[in-house]
């Protein structure tokens, strides 16, 4: 079952499961409250697919159709959320912050019996169950599938640079599944949302096409910052490829005046930079849910 802004790759991964495909119908009030209504009857195990992109409605929805679906005698919940928000406040950096993660994905835990995502930001902790509190809180990664299209789409001797320290573990997986391709990764400091400046590694960019790897494209600054750097390093020609592709605001121009000629993603989040689609892979882990 999914909602209408995600309902291509909802759909897609009916059909990868073999299963009957329903949306559920949103009413916004004026006053901005919401009415969630699902589509009648309700199988026994219901399995939601959105990804929390712009997140804030969008959970309330989806604890609004978890309830309404509970209510309505559904027995079992699986949330497939391909890219899920809130995983990069991990820690509380200054005393007071709320650690999102950590609330965020309690709530889920309440909410449904299985989550299934993608590349979630996970960097102090090593599972998602660390995260969101259940036996089956499972991350799944898109990295293989990122790797096979860069060996499908690129030459052998391009470089791929993975922007920051938190980077490390996408694009070395990256790297590997296309076949063992040079990687370095950059460091990051960050000083505010636009605000950050990156070293690139001791690696010899001269005459090289730079691919940059990261999880998420938000804001592009980090992408467009690195990809400055490597051009004016001597890299001939610089490309992005990313797991969630937010880009929010101005990121695509932003990109685009830094010089990125080629933007990738992955259809975790819906953008015109789509090219990898995840449904076998979502469905392939799906499927085994109890
Ligand atoms: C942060 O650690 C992530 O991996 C990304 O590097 C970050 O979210 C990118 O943000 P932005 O596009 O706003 O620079």
């Amino acid at each position: 079952m999914g909602f209408a802004e995600y309902a291509a790759q909802g759909q897609r991964l009916a059909t990868a499961l073999g299963v009957p495909w329903a949306e559920a119908e949103i009413h916004l009030f004026p006053d901005g409250e919401r009415k969630l209504r699902l589509p009648m009857p309700l199988a026994e195990h219901v399995v939601f697919c959105r990804s929390l992109d712009d997140p804030d409605h969008k959970l309330i929805e989806l604890l609004l159709a978890a309830g309404g679906a509970r209510d309505n005698g559904a027995r079992r919940l699986t949330l497939v959320a391909p890219y899920l928000a809130y995983m990069r406040q991990d820690i509380a950096f200054h005393p007071g912050e709320a650690v999102s993660q950590r609330i965020i994905g309690k709530l889920l835990a309440q909410a449904f019996d299985a989550v299934i995502t993608v590349d979630a930001h996970l960097h102090r902790i090593q599972r998602l169950s660390q995260a969101i509190p259940l036996e089956q809180a499972i991350n799944l990664t898109a990295t293989r599938a990122m790797g096979e299209f860069l060996a499908r789409e690129c030459p052998r001797d391009i470089l791929l640079l993975g922007p920051d320290g938190e980077s490390e573990q996408w694009v070395a997986a990256v790297a590997g599944a296309a076949g063992g391709l040079d990687y370095g990764v950059a460091s990051k400091t960050r000083r505010g949302d636009r605000d950050v400046s990156i070293e690139l590694p001791a690696v010899d960019f001269d005459g090289r096409q730079v691919v940059l790897v990261d999880d998420v494209a938000s804001t592009g600054h980090t992408l467009a910052i690195a990809a400055r750097q490597a051009l004016a390093a001597g890299a001939t020609s610089a490309h992005c490829l990313v797991t969630h592709a937010l880009f929010v605001g101005d990121a695509w121009q932003q990109l685009k005046q830094a010089g990125v000629e080629n933007i990738w993603s992955t259809d975790s989040v819906s953008h015109p930079s789509n090219c990898i689609q995840l449904a076998g892979l979502l469905a392939g882990v799906a499927r085994g849910i109890r």
